[in-house]
C-alpha cells in the first residue's frame, strides 16, 4: 500500500486489510510506504489513528517508511492511492514485470476509472471518514479475489 507520506492512507489501507485477512485467516504478507521522504520512522498521523479507532482498526504501532525499488521483488501487487503516487512509483520500476505490478487501489472497485483516494491530510476530519469507507469497500474486494 503506497501513498504520499506513509501517515494517513497507506498505513490504514495497510491496517485494513490485515485486519480482513487475519479475521480470514488468509496468509498474506502487507506492509505500507510513502514515495516520499518526508516522514520516514514516525506512527501515522494522530486523525488516521484516532478514525482508524473508531472503526474498529488499529494502526498506532505502525511507523513510515519510504518506498524502494526492492519493494517490486518483495511484492505481488503494489496499490497506489493516486495518479501522483502512480507516476511516482513507475519512476522507480526496472521493467514491465514492474510496471504490472502497480494498481491505483480504487480500480479494485471502480474498473479503469482512475480515481483517486483523496488525501485527507489538508483538509477537516470528515475527509478521514471517506478515506475509510473507500478503503474499506475497496479492501472488501481485494479479500475476495485473495480467497480465489
Ligand atoms: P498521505 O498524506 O500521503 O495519505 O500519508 C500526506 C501526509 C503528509 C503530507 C502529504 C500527504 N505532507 O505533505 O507532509
Amino acid at each position: 500500500m503506497v501513498c504520499l507520506g506513509n501517515i494517513c492512507r497507506s498505513p490504514l489501507a495497510e491496517g485494513i486489510l490485515r485486519d480482513k485477512t487475519n479475521k480470514l485467516g488468509i496468509p498474506v504478507f502487507i506492509d505500507s510506504a510513502g514515495t516520499s521522504n518526508y516522514h520516514i520512522g514516525e506512527h501515522p498521523d494522530k486523525r488516521t489513528v484516532a478514525n482508524a479507532l473508531k472503526n474498529g482498526v488499529d494502526v498506532s504501532k505502525l511507523k513510515a517508511r519510504q518506498f524502494k525499488v526492492s519493494d517490486f521483488d518483495q511484492f505481488d501487487t503494489i496499490f497506489v492511492m493516486d495518479s501522483s503516487n502512480y507516476a511516482n512509483v513507475i519512476e522507480l520500476a526496472r521493467n514491465k514485470k514492474d510496471i504490472e505490478k502497480v494498481e491505483l487501489i480504487l480500480n479494485r472497485i471502480h474498473p479503469r476509472s482512475n480515481m483517486a483516494v483523496p488525501d485527507p491530510y489538508f483538509g477537516g476530519e470528515e475527509g478521514f471518514q471517506t478515506v475509510f469507507d473507500l478503503l474499506d469497500t475497496a479492501c472488501d474486494t481485494i479479500v475476495v479475489t485473495l480467497q480465489k
